[in-house]
């Protein structure tokens, strides 16, 4: 039966054309194609960013920005604010599935977050992060999963925390079988049993050296950028110096990138604060760095630095986790409030839910005929429904009243 129904449609309009396994399975597939469900598009789709872009960004030093996504909407959003790298990270654990920490997230769920993000963001470099417990064994078994999460994620590069003699080994693994790797160093949460909490790293002397070292060493293992959590600004600056890989702060302050040439600094400065100026109308400024800027009014004075990857929901002001309740990282500026805004339209919904007034005749779309419903109410009588028939006519009498 079901063979024979493949057979009547293939020899239908489209025989000519050649089956491919993906055509057979839109035929059989009940997913509609260029209808309302469809969503919105993604920006350039032909145009990913790739690694040779990213280093050719670093090389004019410009900053680059990279933000996490966990699924289809945010990935979309990505996509459309320009942002270069999209990180499917496993902060997902807390962020998304309420876990205390990253430690929980497994693979598979990595998987679906990485699936998702794939279909939303066509345009920035995708990057999976290496769950913790996935990669920690051995080379092989690091190799491995990162090969899942480019075969099965759709991701373009992965992620791996820490810098022991084994990450660093593994690393070098990875990039051998052909996968673009970032390094992770700082503060690595996947090692807060050892870290003995979420605490920045850098702050003393053996520690900020080993910052350093272990970031080249990353660099020497084939690592296209290194990120940096948590360290404080002149071991930023230090890796940064120490590097020709890109190096990408969050929570490490402004110093973290590469070397811009003179004659473009001139430039480049005036672009950053012309950006800054627009929301800041009023206010006059001028360039600390290359990435950072000072405000002045009268009354205040503003330090502000352009930002490197921040987690979504930071950025946008969900701060919804219990953890943000009680510590939003300082590192943290919200450039909305979007956590509010989703609590206020949730409040207002159940609100006109609950009183009636949603969904009104303008939110109920389909229309049946005023002589349909006339042979619709008939027919409920004749089948002894005459409280149904009520019911419609009542409905009908109301939605028309409310058009009105
Ligand atoms: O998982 C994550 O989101 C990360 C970034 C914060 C760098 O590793």
């Amino acid at each position: 039966m079901f063979s024979s129904l493949c057979k009547t449609r293939r020899s239908s309009s489209v025989t000519k054309r050649r089956d491919s396994p993906h055509s057979i399975l839109r035929w059989l597939s009940n997913v509609m194609e260029n209808t309302v469900y469809g969503g919105p598009k993604p920006q350039n789709p032909s145009h990913r960013v790739t690694l040779t872009n990213i280093r050719q960004k670093h090389r004019r030093g410009e900053p680059i920005t990279m933000v996490t996504a966990y699924d289809y909407p945010s990935a979309v959003h990505l996509d459309t604010a320009g942002i270069d790298v999209c990180l499917v990270g496993d902060s997902a654990s807390m962020v998304v599935h309420g876990h205390d920490t990253t430690l929980p997230i497994t693979l598979d769920e990595m998987l679906v977050h990485c699936r998702a993000v794939a279909r939303g963001a066509k345009r920035p470099l995708l990057v999976g992060d290496l769950p913790f417990g996935t990669y920690e064994s051995n080379t092989q078994q690091a190799v491995d999963t990162a090969v899942r999460v480019l075969k099965e994620g759709g991701m373009d590069a992965i992620k791996l925390e820490g810098g022991a003699p084994s990450r660093i080994t593994a690393a070098k693994g990875i990039v051998e079988a052909g996968i673009a790797v970032i390094g992770h160093v700082g503060l690595t949460p996947q090692a807060i049993s050892v870290l003995g909490g979420f605490r920045p790293q850098g702050r003393n002397i053996d520690s900020a050296v080993r910052v350093v070292e272990t970031s080249m060493a990353l660099q020497e293992a084939g690592c296209f950028a290194v990120v940096l959590e948590c360290v404080p600004p002149p071991v930023a600056a230090a890796a940064t110096s120490a590097l020709q890989i890109p190096t990408i702060g969050i929570g490490a302050g402004p110093f973290c990138s590469g070397q811009v040439s003179i004659s473009f600094l001139h430039f480049y400065r005036k672009a950053l604060l012309a950006f800054f100026l627009k929301s800041y109308r009023g206010w006059m400024g001028s360039c600390v760095d290359r990435h950072s800027v000072v405000l002045v009014r009268p009354d205040k004075l503003l330090l502000l630095a352009m930002p490197r990857v921040l987690v979504y929901h930071d950025l946008l002001g969900m701060l919804q986790h219990p953890h943000h309740a009680k510590v939003t990282p300082k590192f943290c500026k919200h450039y909305a409030h979007v956590g509010e805004a989703i609590n206020k339209a949730l409040s207002e919904y159940r609100d006109e839910v609950a009183s009636g007034a949603f969904p009104g005749a303008a939110h109920s779309p389909y229309k049946i005929g005023a002589a349909d419903t006339e042979g619709f109410l008939q027919l409920l009588e004749k089948l002894g429904l005459s409280e149904a028939a009520s019911a419609a006519a009542d409905a009908a009498s109301k939605m028309e009243a409310q058009m009105k």
